[in-house]
């Protein structure tokens, strides 16, 4: 090939590509209002996003992707623990974590600022990221998934567990561990103590940090409590 044709194919190449590229970019940015809800940002939302700087979370946590891989990425954690388990895991951490060998100091966060977290990372949770970046489907609820489906399909309450639970609790090293994990709990409870233990969890074990899981149906709290209850 002569010079000259190359360096036209090269010019050729670089220029379409710039071109898809400067498309792209100028389609996502077309875009990004709506991928991110921008109509829902409170002002709540914002002080929480202050919060999140002012205290420097992501010195060991990360948000899309951003910040420290040290914690385990929020991006989602909304949808994984909800605002009780976020509230017990900031306001708390030396007690929510006790039994973990990573360390989460509590940052003085008041009572205020973790509403005002909650909100921002509810509204971070709702943005359309496509699915990136995936650790939380890896790591936390699909690894447990995957578990869960490898042996007999995954049953109601098996199913209701990974929605509700797993984003505090584990089953064979899989899910979350602001709760202890499960493994063993059929030998502790049976089916009838789990139910009542959902809903109301200081009325089965006095004193107990868990958050009482109201917004469970009545036949998903049957239905885990007799999965859980196999659990031996
Ligand atoms: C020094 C590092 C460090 C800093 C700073 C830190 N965290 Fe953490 N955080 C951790 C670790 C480690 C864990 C996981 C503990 C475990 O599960 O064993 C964690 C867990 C959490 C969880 C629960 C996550 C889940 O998926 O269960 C939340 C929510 C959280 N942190 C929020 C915050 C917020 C908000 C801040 C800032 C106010 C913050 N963290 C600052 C280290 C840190
Ligand atoms: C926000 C986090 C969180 C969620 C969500 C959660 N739990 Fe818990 N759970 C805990 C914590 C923390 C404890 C330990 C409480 C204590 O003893 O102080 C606990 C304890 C338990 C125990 C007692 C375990 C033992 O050995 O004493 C059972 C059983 C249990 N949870 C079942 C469930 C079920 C079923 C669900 C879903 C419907 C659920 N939990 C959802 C945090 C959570």
């Amino acid at each position: 090939m002569v010079n000259r044709n190359a360096f036209f194919i090269f010019l050729a190449g670089t220029l379409i590509s710039l071109a898809i590229f400067l498309g792209l970019t100028w389609d996502t940015h077309r875009q990004v209002n709506a991928l991110t809800h921008a109509d829902k940002l409170s002002e709540e939302v914002v002080a929480g996003k202050h919060v999140w700087a002012g205290k420097n979370c992501n010195e060991c946590h990360t948000i899309l992707g951003f910040g420290v891989y040290y914690a385990p990425d929020l991006t989602k954690v909304y949808k994984r623990i909800g605002a009780a388990g976020i509230k017990a895991a900031v306001l708390q951490p030396e007690v929510t974590f006790k039994n973990s060998i990573r360390h989460m100091p509590n940052l003085g966060v008041t009572e205020e600022q973790a509403t005002q977290l909650v909100a921002y990372f509810e509204w971070v949770s709702n943005i359309d990221n496509n699915d990136w970046p995936p650790q939380d489907r890896q790591a936390g609820q699909s690894a447990a998934q995957r578990r869960l489906e490898g042996s007999a399909g995954l049953s109601a309450g098996a199913a209701a567990f990974k929605e509700k639970c797993m984003g505090c609790h584990s089953i064979g090293g899989a899910g979350g561990s602001i709760g202890p994990a499960l493994d063993k709990v059929g030998t502790k409870f049976d089916a009838a103590t789990i139910t009542k233990l959902i809903g109301d969890p200081p009325s089965v074990v006095p004193g107990s940090r868990m958050p009482p899981q109201t917004g469970v149906s009545a036949a998903d709290r049957q239905a885990i409590a007799e999965f859980l209850a196999q659990q031996k």
